[in-house]
């Protein structure tokens, strides 16, 4: 934890729950004034790590008595939990905080950021000299930290003063108390663990999180079962290798810590619950039990999302993947027969530096063979710090380009047609709310996680009074007979069960 500062300071529970009462005697005394309760608005870039994190943010700070606001434009305090992972990522936190220079006047709002840009020099550097009407600024994960930014900052007052920098401590904590609210009830996020070991050498994540360090067993499963019991039907174990999860306790004198493949059973056995679903699974640390719980328990999602990243053996042992294409293709068909129609998703990144023509050709063979149902595709992207950043070759950009639209134009047909295979079906469907695109039509998951829109009237009602049939709640389970397929979403009708 904070390898990198030798006095990080670790915020205890004790010093958590007195700045939130700072904190909190603030929010009301603002209510008293105002008449209203202050605000707070969340922007989160990155991965489902980060999705959780700001909701333990949100959760924090309703505790102290903060309202969400419609848009940062209207609130109190506005956070940034910031992502590294791809130059996009950056480039798009950037562009939002100079986007509230204009509307920020006599310290209002109240601005701050943390996650993994945080945990990098560089960033935090730029952040305080570029921004410095940035209030506070903190690491990732480090959640814990919020009461006391704010309490330092309301503390100083609204006159010109330098960012609080908490970057040096830590709010790590393993504990089930910490308030969250969560985007979807329906849908909770549970982090197993977090960091990484792998060090993949195009990846920033294991300098922005750290070593892998995983949850107690039992406070895992006390958040999932406390969740289930609060109306959630799926819960997402999250975790950058969920196959290597407790391998750190194990290390540490804890010889019988349970595998991935026990947690995940045991969450499947949690009474109410639809589906467990996980997140990721390096292929290189895929056991032949998790397989076997995979193929077993009907609860566990029927998809994997299984990161490739290349299908050439070469550019593989340059990213330090540690499997071949050939133990890849191994692991599918294990699962394919472990478990009938699953769906495979992965990751895919075109132009590593030194990928030839040949390495990309091998990367569309294992295409070939697996015809993955999803996939997210990414162009290499250099990260300062990891060792493939030294060996970025600039000039082979075009060609990197034009290799990146095949690879996409080939998904593309994988995916219609996986999806394809579907038309006609009828399918159990999770609502998650109004579609994105148009507010008329709902929208949810399959069990083995494609996105359904079908019409329907959406009740707000959590008590789920539905009086006619098209009348859907969130959470609900409902039936859908699929009338149309498209690459990266399905059509259909709500279907009444007799
Ligand atoms: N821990 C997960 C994923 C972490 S990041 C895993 O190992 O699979 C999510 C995805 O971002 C990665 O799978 C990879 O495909 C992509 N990615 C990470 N660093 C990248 C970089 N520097 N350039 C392009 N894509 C990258
Ligand atoms: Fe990054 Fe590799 Fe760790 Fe995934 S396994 S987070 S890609 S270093
Ligand atoms: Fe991004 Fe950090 Fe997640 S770098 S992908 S937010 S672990």
């Amino acid at each position: 934890m904070k390898d990198h500062f030798e006095n990080y300071k670790t915020i205890t529970e004790y010093e958590f729950d007195e700045q939130l009462s700072i904190v909190k005697e603030w929010a009301i005394s603002s209510l008293q004034d105002t008449g209203k309760p202050p605000t707070y608005f969340v922007r989160t870039f990155g991965c489902q790590q980060n999705d959780h994190d700001s909701e333990l943010a949100a959760g924090i700070l309703e505790e102290m008595g903060f309202r969400l606001a419609a848009s940062p434009e209207v609130a109190d305090v506005v956070l940034f939990n910031t992502c590294s992972v791809r130059a996009n990522a950056d480039n798009r936190f950037y562009g939002h905080l100079g986007s509230l220079k204009p509307i920020r006047r006599g310290g209002r709002p109240i601005i701050g950021v943390f996650g993994c840009m945080m945990e990098q020099e560089l960033h935090v550097e730029t952040v305080k000299r570029t921004f410095p009407y940035v209030d506070f600024i903190f690491g990732a994960g480090d959640v814990r930290v919020l009461p006391h930014a704010l309490s330092d900052v309301l503390s100083a007052g609204t006159g010109k003063r330098k960012t609080v920098d908490l970057t040096h401590c830590s709010g790590l904590g393993d504990d089930t108390s910490l308030p969250v609210r969560r985007g979807d009830p329906h849908r909770a996020l549970v982090t197993i663990m977090s960091g990484c070991n792998n060090f993949c050498s195009y990846c920033i994540v294991p300098y922005t999180r750290g070593r892998e360090r995983s949850r107690s067993y039992e406070k895992i499963l006390e958040e999932a079962e406390r969740a289930v019991k609060l109306g959630a039907k799926e819960i997402m174990l999250l975790g950058q290798n969920v196959n290597s999860y407790g391998n750190d306790l194990r290390k540490t004198g804890i010889a019988d810590a349970p595998t991935f493949a026990k947690l995940l059973q045991e969450i499947a056995h949690i009474d109410g619950l639809w589906a467990v679903r996980y997140m990721t699974s390096h292929p290189k640390d895929l056991s032949d039990e998790l397989i076997e719980v995979i193929g077993r328990e009907p609860r566990v999602e029927s998809h994997i999302h299984l990161p490739l990243q290349s299908g050439s053996d070469k550019i593989l042992r340059k990213m330090n993947r540690r499997y071949d294409s050939a133990r890849y293709l191994e692991l599918v068909r294990k699962l394919r027969s472990a478990r009938e129609n699953i769906s495979i998703s992965t990751d895919l990144i075109v132009g590593f530096p030194g990928e030839t023509e040949e390495d990309f050709e091998a990367t569309l063979r294992v295409m070939e063979e697996v015809r993955f149902d999803a996939a997210f595709t990414f162009l290499y992207s250099p990260r300062v710090g990891t060792p493939a950043a030294d060996w970025f070759d600039e000039s082979q950009q075009d060609i990197v380009r034009e290799r990146f639209m095949r690879l996409v134009e080939y998904q593309n047909e994988c995916s219609l047609a996986s999806n394809r295979a579907l038309e006609d079906k009828v399918l159990d469907v999770l609502v998650d709310g109004r579609s994105r695109r148009d507010d008329t039509v709902l929208s949810g998951r399959t069990h083995d996680d494609r996105l359904v829109n079908f019409t329907g009237v959406l009740r707000e009602n959590t008590s789920c009074l539905c009086n006619s049939f098209a009348d859907v709640c969130r959470g609900d389970i409902v039936r859908v007979a699929i009338e149309r397929a498209n690459v990266n979403s399905l059509d259909g009708r709500l279907v009444k069960d007799d």
